[in-house]
């Protein structure tokens, strides 16, 4: 059986048991999640076809100097060397940014965690750079409403179980699949806590979902078959049958009705093409 503990008793370390946050820890992680969150509105300008992924990550990096000298939480964590995850078509996550340029038609999905006063705002969402194959466009509109179906399910009385299922019978409905080897997290003031939210699964099962739990749920959907492998460089994570992946990430909180998303984008633009659609 799971237990719950209320944060402010817990210390900042995974314990095993989920931590319950305070209507002032919902205040902090919205202000880091809103910095994440205008960071991903400014690069919708960004992204187009020629600009390097080194060149993304570099307006991440300076965007968290320039408003406030605010570190990505990807900056050296375990290695890792970049301020964001930079996964362009067949790439599931964690792409590492370098010096490829993007081309038209590409679909790319950048992943940014800032930490504001101790707290970890992560959001990624899907960049379309230029005019985009209907395939690719489908899957886009498929991840996204498979995180919002997702979203909805998180709620008091619900299990993480139910999220799964939300997504899960969505996506494979639209003759897509659900990648299994990575998964939404627990967060706050760690990056990567429990619980686990798996993005497939079945109603009722996993842990009850409580008032003051906040996680993200960031489901990466395939076109083709859901099977993943990482490269030799130890992050790029690809699908096997080198089908386009796409993924959508938000960071919420359980509230006692519902949920609070703190990385709400402010200029409406998480969904990229209905953004586009709406200029
Ligand atoms: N932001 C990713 C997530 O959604 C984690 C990236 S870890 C990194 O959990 F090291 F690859 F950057
Ligand atoms: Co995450
Ligand atoms: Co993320």
């Amino acid at each position: 059986m799971v237990g719950y503990i209320e944060a402010s008793a817990a210390p900042v370390k995974k314990t095993g048991q989920i931590k319950l946050y305070a209507p002032e820890d919902f205040e902090g992680m919205r202000k880091a999640s809103q910095l994440t969150a205008r960071c991903l509105d400014e690069l919708v300008d960004i992204v187009v076809p020629g600009v390097t992924t080194a060149e993304i990550d570099r307006f991440v990096y300076e965007f968290g100097m320039n408003n406030g000298g605010y570190h990505a939480a990807t900056l050296n964590y375990r290695g890792y060397k970049y301020s964001s995850c930079t996964s362009i078509n067949h790439v599931v996550c964690h792409g590492m940014p370098g010096p490829k340029p993007l081309k038209e038609g590409d679909i790319i999905n950048i992943d940014v965690t800032f930490i504001v006063d101790g707290w970890y705002g992560d959001s990624s969402r899907m960049y379309p750079v230029g005019k985009l194959k209907r395939a690719a466009e489908r899957l886009i509109e498929v991840t996204h409403e498979s995180l919002m179906r997702g979203i909805e399910a998180a709620k008091p009385g619900n299990t993480t179980g139910d999220i799964g299922h939300a997504i899960q019978s969505f996506a494979e409905a639209e003759r897509c699949s659900v990648v299994r080897d990575f998964c939404g997290h627990g967060l706050g003031r760690l990056f990567h806590d429990e619980p686990n939210i798996l993005h497939y699964g079945k109603p009722g099962t996993g842990v009850e979902l409580k008032p003051g739990m906040i996680f993200t749920i960031e489901p990466m959907i395939n076109l083709g078959k859901p099977d993943v492998k990482v490269l030799k460089d130890g992050w790029t994570a690809v699908t096997r049958d080198k089908s386009l992946s796409a993924q959508f990430e938000h960071s919420i909180g359980i509230t006692k009705t519902g949920n609070d998303v703190f990385t709400l984008s402010p200029k409406d633009l998480f969904n990229p093409l209905a953004a586009r659609q709406a200029e």
